[in-house]
């Protein structure tokens, strides 16, 4: 994210950067090891974005590149969001005080991700971005729905998807003898059956090719 952020404030009369991050199924923002969750992670990554860019750009005697960030954390699970806010709001006021050009303001939402969609796009659209990323770090692999990524892609100028999907346990439930199993396992996807067997031939261990 750091380097896509690098990417997109190069132009040398740019004064302004202006995103929205959307993490739909946030969780806690850390993990019982002290490890970060993914968004303590964005956080981290704005604060050296923003660095960074403004550091090189003034090697180069340019102006500082402000960088506008909401960012949306959703989670199902009411406590779990609290447990977020008690992580990040730390973490804001860090920011606030020590990156001037970053400014961030987060909004919380705890609820199914498919019914807080359509609540996280009046927010995009009053705020007007049309730098969007969304996290959807689901478990398992049902929880978005085909039409609401597309209609995120279709939505806004620059929309990226991070989209975790459980391959693996999907791949081992798919018996490849019950075709109907494997037809309705995939159909929210709008994968079919044999685009899944060519993905799992390609993930497959191959023998090293022999001369
Ligand atoms: C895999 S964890 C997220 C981990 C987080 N992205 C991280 O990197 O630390 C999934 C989270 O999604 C939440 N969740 C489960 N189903 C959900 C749904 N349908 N909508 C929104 N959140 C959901 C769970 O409460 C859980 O905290």
């Amino acid at each position: 994210m750091r380097k896509w952020l690098t990417v997109r404030c190069k132009l040398p009369q740019q004064r302004r950067f202006r995103l929205a991050i959307v993490d739909g199924f946030a969780g806690g923002g850390r993990y019982q090891c002290g490890a970060a969750g993914s968004p303590i992670i964005f956080i981290e990554e704005l604060k050296s974005a923003s660095e960074e860019v403004n550091a090189h750009r003034v090697v180069q005697g340019l102006e500082p590149v402000e960088i506008e960030c909401l960012l949306v954390f959703n989670d199902a699970n009411r406590d779990v969001i609290n447990l977020l806010q008690r992580n990040v709001t730390p973490l804001l006021a860090g920011t606030s005080q020590n990156n001037p050009t970053l400014h961030l303001r987060v909004e919380y939402l705890h609820e199914i991700f498919e019914d807080a969609y359509p609540k996280i796009k009046n927010l995009l659209a009053k705020g007007r971005f049309r730098n969007v990323l969304f996290n959807l770090d689901q478990c398992g692999s049902s929880h978005v729905r085909q039409e609401t990524i597309c209609n995120i892609m279709h939505s806004y100028r620059h929309a990226e998807v991070f989209y975790t999907f459980m391959i693996d346990s999907l791949l081992a439930f798919l018996r490849k003898d019950q075709p109907e199993k494997l037809r309705k396992q995939l159909d929210h996807l709008g994968v079919c059956a044999v685009g899944i067997r060519e993905s799992e031939n390609s993930l497959s261990p191959r023998p090293w090719p022999v001369d």
